[in-house]
């Protein structure tokens, strides 16, 4: 079994996609889910599916051990951010090299580095009057948004698009591929 922990902030709907893609998988669990919101969403989709949590603090994540030991313990292979808001720290980059993935909601490089996340990536799309946006799979390295590109897939900007109606065709366009990906990548 290879054992995926997935960290998300927010919503939690690209993670609730890849518990269930991964229920009963014969290969993957999705073994730990990583939150750093008490409120978010993902932690009652983790309780609906039984599977542990860790609710983590900015003081431990960024000036202690990054969680390494809690994640070592669960024997965690692969982490999967999810729409997770926090750079990830250099210790659990180097304790996780190339085992850690990130979806973003555009197509890379454009469009990434800091502050670029949700709403915001939409709203710098739609600005810049881009005909095409899309999603980006990639690797977390030292850098925002920096990673090798595992894949992206490409969607229509309308000329009437709101931030709105474009994070719901990149919502589609992830829940379609970020699940699928992952098990290419560990499967195949
Ligand atoms: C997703 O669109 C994801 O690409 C984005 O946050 C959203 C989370 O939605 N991530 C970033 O912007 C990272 N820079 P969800 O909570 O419903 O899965």
């Amino acid at each position: 079994m290879t054992r995926v922990a997935i960290f998300a902030s927010g919503a939690g709907s690209n993670a609730q996609k890849i518990i269930e893609h991964f229920h009963q998988h014969p290969l993957v669990l999705i073994a730990f889910i990583v939150c750093n919101k008490p409120q978010a969403g993902v932690l009652k989709i983790a309780e609906e599916f039984a599977i542990p949590t860790l609710l983590i603090e900015k003081e431990q994540f960024f000036r202690g051990n990054a969680y390494v030991d809690e994640l070592k313990e669960q024997q965690i292979d692969l982490i999967v951010l999810a729409g997770f808001l926090w750079k990830i720290p250099v210790a659990l980059i180097r304790a996780y090299p190339q085992h850690i993935i990130n979806i973003h909601p555009a197509l890379l490089p454009k469009y990434g580095g800091k502050g670029m996340y949700g709403r915001f990536v939409h709203e710098a799309v739609i600005e810049h009057k881009e005909t095409e946006s899309g999603i980006s799979i990639h690797y977390v390295d030292e850098l925002y948004d920096h990673g090798k590109i595992i894949f992206q897939a490409t969607c229509e900007v309308k000329p009437d698009d709101t931030a709105e109606t474009l994070a719901q065709r990149i919502h589609t366009l992830e829940h379609k591929h970020f699940a699928a990906e992952i098990e290419k990548l560990l499967v195949l």
